[in-house]
């Protein structure tokens, strides 16, 4: 026995010699060293042999085991190393072939106007607060102070969403950001009902609206509401807000304009122009001919908001506004159509 497993190493190496390739060595490993190979065949008879010859035969069949374990080991090396010098040699990368250009995305000009309005406002001490895009009626209309039927309702016609029978309060696709000043006060009001916490919170995101759709109006858009609770809040702190605001949005001799407005869940009420860059003030078909464009809505909270949201109005009174981010993207871009911000036309995108 200890002479065939000579015989099966010698024969094994030098079946290794004559190997080229890879295909050719996988066959010498299944043949010397797979299951059904001769030496596999001896170590299984082992068993069969005497108690004296077993250990001699046992380390003999190891150590040839070892032997072409290693020899296939370093075979298989001298291959690799052959095949990735043959590559090299034949091969070439031609590194003179212009790449192959990645288009590199960027930022929707909502996104990037909705980020700066966040740099601005949080300067100021403003906090971003989120809130639902699908409300109910009651958060969108009744708790601000729009009761069902009310006229005002007109102002703001909007979208149902099938939910049921829900009697006065069907749910709807907000038609404003102001449903989460009352969300976000019950929220912060909850954390201390006895003395709240001020608040002075920005509220982004998406609204909609069933709208005469024009160069100024969509049926979805953005709006960014503003909301400061506290005591001794007064109208002159809302004007020296959005005032100072605008100044630092679009440069500090930015004209603005407050205008006497309605709102039902504000007391006063008013309107935020901003005089219109197109035209300078002379009159556009952008600002309709009026010089000025408006960006928002804004006021004193209305106690019956506030005592909804959780605030006392007999020790805290409060500011809110309600901007429009597209509007200034408009005003700052020169752009006089706001249907380009959903349309996903490149050749607008691209200029941003
Ligand atoms: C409101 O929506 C009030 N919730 C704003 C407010 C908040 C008032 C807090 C008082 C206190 P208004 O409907 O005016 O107001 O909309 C506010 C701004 O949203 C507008 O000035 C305009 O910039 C933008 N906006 C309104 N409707 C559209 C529309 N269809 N397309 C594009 N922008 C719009």
């Amino acid at each position: 026995m200890l002479e065939q497993m000579t015989q099966i190493e010698q024969e094994a190496l030098t079946a290794l010699g004559s190997v080229k390739d890879a295909p050719a060595l996988e066959v010498w490993r299944v043949t010397y060293l797979g299951r059904s190979s001769a030496l596999e065949q001896v170590l299984r008879g082992l068993g069969q042999l005497s108690k004296e010859k077993r250990p001699a035969a046992g380390q003999q069949a190891n150590e040839v085991k070892r032997v072409l374990e290693t020899a296939f080991s370093v075979k298989s090396e001298e291959i690799r190393q052959a095949a990735l010098e043959h590559s090299l040699s034949q091969e070439r990368l031609d590194v003179s072939l212009p790449g192959r250009h990645l288009p590199l995305g960027r930022l929707h000009p909502d996104t990037q106007t909705l980020r700066e309005l966040y740099h601005v406002f949080g300067e100021m001490g403003f906090q971003v607060f989120r809130s639902r895009e699908v409300e109910s009626d009651e958060y969108n209309f009744q708790l601000l102070n729009f009761p069902v039927g009310h006229p005002a309702r007109d102002m703001q016609d909007t979208y149902f969403v099938e939910a049921g029978e829900r009697g006065d309060n069907p749910i709807v696709l907000r038609t404003h950001t102001s449903p989460g000043q009352i969300r976000a006060m019950r929220w912060i009001s909850a954390m201390n009902p006895e003395n709240p916490p001020p608040v002075r919170i920005v509220l982004p995101g998406i609204c909609y609206r069933y709208e005469q759709v024009t160069n100024r109006h969509e049926t979805q858009f953005e709006q960014l509401e503003g909301l400061a609770v506290g005591p001794g809040i007064t109208f002159s702190d809302l004007k020296g807000t959005l005032t100072d605001f605008a100044g630092r949005m679009f440069g500090s001799n930015t004209r603005t304009r407050f205008r006497a407005s309605y709102f039902p869940f504000t007391e006063p009420s008013a309107e935020f122009d901003v005089e219109c860059f197109l035209c300078a003030g002379q009159g556009c078909s952008v600002c309709k001919g009026a010089g000025w464009l408006e960006i928002g809505g804004c006021g004193m909270v209305h106690p019956v908001v506030l005592q909804n949201g959780g605030y006392n109005p007999e020790r805290y009174t409060g500011f809110a506004f309600g901007l429009g981010p597209q509007r200034m993207t408009m005003l700052q871009h020169h752009i006089d159509d706001i249907r380009y911000f959903y349309q996903n036309d490149l050749r607008f995108l691209e200029q941003f």
